[in-house]
């Protein structure tokens, strides 16, 4: 039985089964049948959560680029490997061949080897979504170069902090980028970003808007006029299982961002396994993802997982609302698109529209529709089911993180039955459990705890870029021998299970993690702040919003409180960027805190979400009379 192409119910029972028995059998076989490798491992697992230190195929030497490009030349060398949708409707779409995708990649890595960059150097990659931003992820692997993808709307201070935390030599850029109607400055974002990065060597800008920009001699270089001189042959630089592939960062609870780090054969294997399974990908299907490759769904699901199954995989370059609402049923009908993924906020936006913009195209070309990033509520799913999928493709809704690097529990479509806002079974090789307050596992069915996992699986991520302690108290502590996920999740009747949400100061909103650390950080730059809490509130479509509470330093303060709160957005678009702006900005003259100083956000967000009938026993709080006044001012 082939153990890669689960296609029933009753089969992935009895491979998950497997998985769980043998897992070690269970990944090798995979390994060994769907992948080409320079070497064989000398062991498939060594594990230890403790330390923690996880590895997989030790001793095993390949390239990604080669499974992901090289071997497909020869039965696929015609067949469109990416295929470019560009933010005008009038501009055409662009095919690239495998054939073309290998010298395109193979020129990019010999103008990264010419300008010095080497195996084990980490590049930023700070671009749109254009074929460049593939082709460059895919040129660093080639020669074994550890990208460091930052998604084009952070700011110059974030793109800064993490330039400098992995100590990048290179930052690869575009002139501008178009979203929608908007032309945005990316090159002017990179040159403010780098008066503070000094490991940066050079840059690279591919010109895309034609804008009129700065170019910093001896640093700065046009790409194409690069390319047109580069060979496009590039011998693959052969990497061990374990050299990190890329960094990418994701907010925490605390400051600095986290640079997860992942290495290649784990994460090759996991991202091709899950990617074949979760969309029931076929052969001449074309299949698209709608988040940006600045995310770890565009990694995993953009670009190494279809790419490793010879797929078609689309890039969009624009925004849902462009030219008008009917934009992303425009160019499923137009390349009759068979997979859809995308995240439940963007559902919920579609589905404030009229219908007119969906029933205007033929959607009949799509089989399976999918999911991710936060918790789908039913109306929403329900929309989805309905209106897109015409109750005849099933809906995966698929649970995961940037630290998972690939879908972990999610329904497989066309076996696992699906009910609504539930992300259904573990996919094999997953062992979740669900732990209680004390640290102890809950057993059984009809439970909610904690979500964890107890067993590794080859995609995890290794350690935190530089602070692997870290790694460790944020993964591994809060419960013995389990990779903690921050999430809560109920298990029902029948075993499934549903997400119900963070458990910690992470915030989703519309679909992007955003701790409330970095923010209070940067509210609290204003001059005027003193202290400042951010939780969160259910929003209509982003899923939440923010509401931040916000201490003045004068309370006597005499400007006006509206200006104020546009300044304390405008820092928090300067340091982190216009995601994390927030919607409400309550001014207080205190935050409710415990005896020991720690802010009851608990309080806080019942507030913000207009619940105040239950605050439990705030007597103890070291200023109960605080509560009252921020329940009579809020903005509710
Ligand atoms: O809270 C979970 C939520 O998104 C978090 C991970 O965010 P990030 O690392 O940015 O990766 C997002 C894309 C994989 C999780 O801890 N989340 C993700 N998918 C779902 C989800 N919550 C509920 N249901 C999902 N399907």
């Amino acid at each position: 039985m082939s153990k890669y192409h689960i296609q029933g119910l009753e089969e992935y029972f009895q491979v998950y089964r497997t998985s769980v028995d043998h897992p070690e059998k269970f990944w090798e076989q995979i390994a060994d049948e769907h992948f080409s490798w320079q070497k064989r491992w000398d062991s498939v697992l060594n594990w230890d959560f403790t330390k923690p230190e996880v590895t997989w195929f030790a001793g095993a030497q390949l390239n990604i680029t080669e499974n992901c490009i090289d071997r497909h030349l020869a039965t696929r060398g015609d067949k469109t490997a990416i295929l470019f949708e560009p933010n005008d409707p009038n501009d055409p779409a662009e095919h690239i061949t495998y054939t073309q995708l290998h010298k395109r990649v193979c020129a990019f890595a010999n103008v990264l080897k010419d300008q010095g960059i080497q195996k084990g150097d980490r590049v930023c990659i700070y671009l749109p979504m254009i074929p460049e931003l593939a082709i460059s992820v895919l040129a660093c692997a080639r020669i074994g170069a550890i990208h460091s993808v930052v998604f084009a709307g952070f700011s110059a201070t974030a793109l800064s902090t993490r330039i400098n935390d992995a100590s990048c030599k290179m930052v690869i850029t575009s002139d501008g980028s178009f979203r929608g109607s908007k032309t945005i400055d990316l090159k002017g974002i990179v040159d403010e970003a780098l008066d503070q990065c000094p490991s940066i060597q050079s840059v690279l800008v591919a010109r895309r808007t034609h804008t009129d920009i700065q170019m910093k001699e001896g640093r700065d270089h046009w790409l194409q006029p690069l390319l047109d001189k580069a060979a496009t042959d590039c011998p693959i630089e052969v990497m061990d299982a374990e050299d990190p592939l890329f960094i990418l960062y994701t907010s925490g609870s605390t400051g600095q961002p986290k640079g997860m780090v992942h290495t290649t054969a784990g994460y090759m294997v996991y991202s091709a396994y899950t990617f074949k399974n979760v969309f029931q990908y076929q052969e001449d299907d074309v299949y698209w993802c709608t988040a940006d490759i600045g995310w770890i769904t565009g990694h995993s699901y953009i670009v190494y997982g279809p790419l490793l199954n010879g797929a078609t995989t689309v890039m969009y370059e624009g925004v849902p609302a462009y030219p008008d609402w009917g934009r992303f049923w425009q160019i499923v009908a137009q390349h009759k698109i068979t997979q859809f993924y995308t995240a439940p906020t963007a559902i919920r936006a579609l589905a404030k529209e009229n219908l007119d913009f969906v029933e205007a195209y033929d959607l009949s070309s799509l089989k399976v529709l999918g999911t991710v990033g936060e918790p789908i509520n039913e109306e929403a799913w329900h929309w989805y089911n309905d209106n897109i999928g015409k109750k005849q493709s099933p809906i995966v809704d698929t649970w995961w993180q940037t630290e998972t690097g690939g879908i972990m529990i999610s329904p497989i479509p066309f076996a696992t039955p699906t009910i609504p806002t539930f992300a259904t079974l573990p996919l094999p090789g997953i062992q979740p459990a669900l732990m209680d307050e004390h640290g102890k596992e809950i057993h059984g069915n009809q439970v909610e705890g904690r979500l964890c996992i107890k067993f590794p699986w080859p995609s995890m991520a290794r350690t935190i870029w530089g602070n692997h302690q870290r790694y460790k108290e944020t993964y591994f502590s809060a419960f013995a021998k389990m990779y903690f996920t921050g999430d809560g999740a109920l298990r029902d009747a029948t075993g499934y299970y549903r997400i119900t949400g963070r458990v910690d100061d992470v915030i989703i909103v519309s679909g992007h993690n955003l701790g409330t650390a970095p923010i209070e950080d940067a509210v609290n730059e204003h001059p005027a702040v003193a202290e400042s809490a951010i939780v969160g509130f259910p929003h209509d479509i982003k899923g939440n919003a923010l509401y931040g509470y916000v201490i003045l330093k004068e309370t006597g303060e005499t400007r006006n409180h509206n200006n104020l709160r546009k300044e304390i957005n405008q820092v928090i678009t300067e340091k982190i960027g216009p995601i994390a702006k927030l919607d409400k900005i309550q001014f207080t003259t205190g935050l409710p805190k415990t005896r020991s100083g720690k802010i009851m956000r608990r309080i806080l967000r019942k507030i913000a979400s207009k619940d105040t009938s239950n605050l439990g026993d705030t007597s103890t709080l070291l200023n109960p009379e605080v509560v009252e006044e921020i329940i009579e001012n809020a903005l509710v």
